[in-house]
Parts: C-alpha cells; sequence; structure tokens
C-alpha cells in the first residue's frame, strides 16, 4: 500500500537518475504543491536545485518572509527571491479591467521568471508541483482553457526545460501528507488556496500601492481570528475584499468617507462549487470590530453571502 515515506524515497531516486549532475529550476509560490515538490527535489539534488520565488507585490502579509524562514532558514534551500513589485505596479496603473489585470500579471511573471533563469546560466530541468486532477483537467480542451486562466506560473513553449512533475499521480491529501512527512510546516501544509494574480483580484478597480496596504491589514486580521476560531482547516478560504466602494460613517465627532472591506469565506470540495460558509455572528462582529479600529481607511465591512455559482469565489 501506499506510503508518504516510500513515496518521497522513490522520488528522490527516480529525480537523482534523471538530473545527475546537471541543475534544476523551480517556481517556488508558498503553495503547498509547489513547495512539495521543490523539497523532494531539494532532496535529490540538493544545491544543484534553484528555487526562485517571485514577489510581485501583490503577496500578502508575511508571505514571502514565511516563505524565506522555511526554505532558506530551515532547509537551506538555494532560494532566489525576486523582488519585482516595482515592475508589476507600474504595469498594472490605470487597469481596471478584471481580465487584464490576469493577463499583465501572468505576462510579467513569465518574464521576471525568465529574466532570472538566464542569470543563472544553464539549467536543463524544471521542477513542478503538478497533481493528478491537473494532468486529467488539461486532457480536455475547456479544461485546458481554464487551467491556463489561473495558472499564471505557466512557461511559454519556447523555455527549453525538460519538466519534473514528482506529484503528477498524486491527489491533494497525499501530497499533504507527503509535505508533513518532509517536515514542511503545517501553514503551509494546509494552506488555503491562493490565486496567482494575488491581492490584485481581491482589489477592485485600480491596484495601487495604498489599496495593498489596506487589503494586505484587513486581510491579516481575517485570517487570524478565523485561525484563532479553529475553523481554519474546515474552510476552503476566507479572505478580505477591497471594494472599490466608499461609505460615509462616524468616527467620534467626525464623519468618515472611507473604503468597504468584503469579507469571502467559503467551503467546497474543488473549488469549482461553493457554499457561503455560516461564519458565527461573534466572529463576524470580531473581525468587523477589529478591521474598522486597527485598519486606517476602512470604515465599513461586510459579508459576502453569495454561494457558486452564480458567484465567484474571487471577485475578479
Ligand atoms: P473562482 O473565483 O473562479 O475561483 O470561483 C476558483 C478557485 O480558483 C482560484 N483562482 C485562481 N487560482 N490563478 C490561480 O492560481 C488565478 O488566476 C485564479 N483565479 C481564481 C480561487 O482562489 C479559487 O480557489
Amino acid at each position: 500500500s501506499w506510503t508518504a515515506e516510500a513515496f518521497v524515497e522513490e522520488q528522490v531516486r527516480l529525480i537523482r537518475e534523471r538530473v545527475g549532475n546537471k541543475r534544476a529550476l523551480c517556481a517556488l509560490s508558498g503553495g503547498v504543491d509547489s513547495s512539495v515538490a521543490a523539497v523532494i527535489a531539494h532532496r535529490a539534488i540538493g544545491d544543484n536545485l534553484t528555487c526562485i520565488f517571485v514577489d510581485h507585490g501583490l503577496l500578502r502579509k508575511g508571505e514571502k518572509e514565511q516563505v524565506e524562514r522555511t526554505f532558506r532558514e530551515k532547509f537551506h534551500m538555494n532560494l532566489k527571491v525576486v523582488d519585482a513589485s516595482e515592475r508589476f505596479l507600474k504595469r498594472l496603473e490605470g487597469v481596471t479591467d478584471p481580465e487584464t489585470k490576469r493577463k499583465i500579471i501572468g505576462e510579467e511573471f513569465i518574464r521576471v521568471f525568465e529574466d532570472e533563469a538566464k542569470k543563472l546560466g544553464r539549467i536543463d530541468f524544471l521542477v513542478q508541483g503538478t497533481l493528478y486532477p491537473d494532468v486529467i483537467e488539461s486532457g480536455t480542451k475547456t479544461a485546458a482553457v481554464i487551467k491556463s486562466h489561473h495558472n499564471v506560473g505557466g512557461l511559454p513553449e519556447d523555455l527549453k526545460f525538460e519538466l519534473i512533475e514528482p506529484l503528477r499521480d498524486l491527489f491533494k491529501d497525499e501530497v499533504r501528507e507527503v509535505g508533513l512527512k518532509l517536515g514542511l510546516p503545517e501553514e503551509i501544509v494546509f494552506r488555503h488556496p491562493f490565486p496567482g494574480p494575488g491581492l490584485a483580484v481581491r482589489i477592485l478597480g485600480e491596484v495601487t500601492r495604498e489599496k495593498l496596504n489596506i487589503l494586505r491589514e484587513a486581510d491579516a486580521i481575517v485570517t487570524e481570528e478565523i485561525k484563532k476560531a479553529g475553523i481554519y482547516g474546515e474552510l476552503w478560504q476566507a479572505f478580505a475584499v477591497l471594494t472599490n466602494v466608499k461609505s460615509v460613517g462616524v468616527m467620534g465627532d467626525a464623519r468618515t468617507y472611507a473604503y468597504t472591506v468584503a469579507v469571502r469565506a467559503v467551503k467546497s470540495d474543488d473549488g469549482m462549487t461553493a457554499d457561503w460558509a455560516r461564519l458565527p455572528y461573534d466572529l463576524l462582529d470580531i473581525i468587523s470590530t477589529r478591521i474598522v479600529n486597527e485598519v486606517a481607511g476602512v470604515n465599513r465591512v461586510v459579508y459576502d453571502i453569495t454561494s457558486k455559482p452564480p458567484a465567484t469565489i474571487e471577485w475578479e
């Protein structure tokens, strides 16, 4: 029967055999799939693996630091963190259409990755955290379109890497088991999905530094309180959205005119359909009170009570 231990051993052996003394690259996102794939590859070839983590400026609070802590400090991996936020934010200036935002971020991601890859000299292999459902999904045309739309990490055909996909026979729960076995922190192993375009699709309208800072703080409060309540694991996702709506409020004697934050929390099996989560009122109260008190620029919090369909999980 299948065990995580035997699986890791076998994959390490296979990767070693294939790569030999050559080098491999990995686009690390900090999600469970790319993290597990990277750690397996690192076990196999050590410093001949270079991981690239692109900070597009659209990350959540503490995300980059967690990746550095885990992969550089704990696993001693060869990790290159690229601060490309300037590049991304420049290109996103004035852009409000959701699909255009996605397209720009996807293109820019590939450019940044290519630029970095070129600096590293000759590299023959690319490690990817492709799972079995991804393999199946790409089998039909519609699914392939959906996948390319959802995966900004996809690389152009002309980048001549041989792919290493150690997880392509696994389902998500098996990947998590392997991740735990490898010693990855639970924070990464059980992390909710996070879209490639990051906070850009959770900021309605134009993406600016100011809005990113507001959303980052609000989102950190949502995550913290959901975890504190002990229900993080029951939810598919829980996050904050910065609506492009300002409304009137009152604070002390003064009238305010500030942003509305929407809280989104859903239950789902695969993200294709989802139910809005019936969060306890007391929890919603804590989240709302904290956001309005602690995040400057926000004076109203609403809760999204729409399921998918007809709404999507993300707001853009
Ligand atoms: P929607 O909003 O379409 O999202 O109901 C379904 C699931 O997919 C995630 N998502 C993305 N993931 N790149 C990704 O890697 C994307 O562009 C993207 N858009 C949505 C979303 O977070 C949810 O889990």
